[in-house]
């Protein structure tokens, strides 16, 4: 079936990827292009200048460019809509399109929203008003991940005991995705509890949201499962930090590590297993954590869902299990104490932490 797309938030060219902008609307077109099903129509940016360049890159026709993308909702009446502008207006624009009544599906970039509340109310739109709503969790689909849950799922490590992750830069930012393929590992399983800790001593805002510079989580699954994670924007810890591994798989016959660290110059795969007994054995795959190419993938997955009917994996209901763990954990922090799930706060604990003049990082340092 054939689907007309829009994009929300185009970025400007992604020459120079970074921690202020990685234009992921060109990623996302570049995924619709390479979907013979989808023809993008058109673009809206609140600089105009973002969505006219976007619109060349892509053959998108002048008159279909707009800055307000309720008037590009109104006008064009897109069946599938990418929202690629800051997690703070995630919310916000994922409702206007769920609102309206012309979409039926969205494609929206991670981290959920910048609230909790804000999460979950996107997510329960989208169920009442039958809108495919997927974020864009795209390692998931990265071979190294698949194949580590193959090697799970055919008991190469035995039962899954516990799962682990370090993430560079936060647990929301980086942490979303992170948090997100823990839940992949087990299952999509919900959370029971989530104990944390952060240290916010110097601003790290990442597409308009702060992100702590360390934190420390363990929590429990209701499998019975547990997991533990740290995040380290210091630098200090090497790029993954604590764990020294993106994600650990820890079975009760072995370990499997997707996006293990190496001891200085030694060469890593991008997963190896240790079964007990043994020393470590890489595995071949086609890619490792990252690659833009996954998203071609999420959103050819995305598509056939929608034409087929079935729920996506990058659905938001999974991706609300990961965020619930992200809240979980600052709200733990807030209370100084476990949080017991699910979780019944509507705000964002680290920027409440913030207004209240609990937490006050010092300006970041100049690089
Ligand atoms: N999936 C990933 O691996 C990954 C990687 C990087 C960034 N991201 C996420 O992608 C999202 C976008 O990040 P980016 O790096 O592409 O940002 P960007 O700054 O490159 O682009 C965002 C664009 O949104 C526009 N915009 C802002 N408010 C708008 C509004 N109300 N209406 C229309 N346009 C508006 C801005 O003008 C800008 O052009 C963020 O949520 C970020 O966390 C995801």
């Amino acid at each position: 079936m054939p689907y007309t797309v829009a994009v929300v938030g185009t970025g400007a060219e992604p020459d120079d990827p970074g921690r202020d902008g990685y234009a992921m609307a060109y990623h996302h077109a570049a995924g619709y292009e390479n979907h013979r099903e989808c023809t993008l129509v058109a673009c809206a940016d609140i600089v105009r200048e973002n969505a006219e360049a976007f619109a060349d890159e892509f053959d998108v026709d002048e008159e279909n460019v707009f800055v307000a993308y309720e008037e590009m909702l109104e006008a064009i009446e897109p069946d599938i809509v990418s929202i690629c502008v800051p997690p703070s207006i995630h919310a916000e624009i994922a409702l206007g399109c769920i609102r309206s009544g012309v979409v039926d599906a969205i494609h929206c970039e991670k981290p959920m929203a910048d609230t909790y509340g804000g999460a979950k109310l996107m997510t329960q739109e989208a169920s009442r008003h039958d809108v495919q709503l997927t974020f864009n969790h795209q390692r998931r689909f990265s071979d190294a991940v698949r194949t580590a849950k193959d090697l799970l799922d055919a008991g190469e490590i035995g039962d899954l005991r516990r799962v682990e992750f370090s993430a560079p830069v936060g647990i929301f930012d980086y942490g979303s995705h992170s948090f997100d393929l823990c839940n992949y590992f087990n299952d999509e399983t919900s959370g029971e509890w989530v104990l944390g800790q952060i240290d916010y001593s110097e601003e790290n805002v990442l597409f308009g949201t702060h992100n702590e510079n360390q934190a420390i989580v363990h929590w429990k699954y209701e499998n019975g499962v547990h997991g533990v994670a740290a995040s380290d924007s210091t630098g200090a810890g090497g790029p993954a930090g604590a764990f020294a591994c993106h994600n650990r798989l820890i079975g009760a016959d072995g370990v499997i590590e997707v996006g293990p660290e190496g001891d200085g110059d030694e060469e890593v795969p991008a997963l190896r297993i240790r079964r007990d007994g043994e020393g470590w054995t890489p595995v071949e795959t086609e890619d490792g954590l990252h690659g833009w190419e996954f998203i071609d993938r999420a959103i050819a997955e995305n598509v056939r869902c929608l034409s087929e009917g079935e729920t996506p994996e990058l659905g938001a209901e999974n991706a609300l299990n990961a965020t619930e763990l992200i809240f979980a954990a600052w709200e733990s922090a807030r209370r100084r104490g476990r949080v017991d799930l699910p979780l019944e706060i509507e705000d964002n604990p680290l920027q409440a932490m913030l207004d209240a003049g609990d937490l006050a990082p010092a300006p970041a340092g100049e690089d």
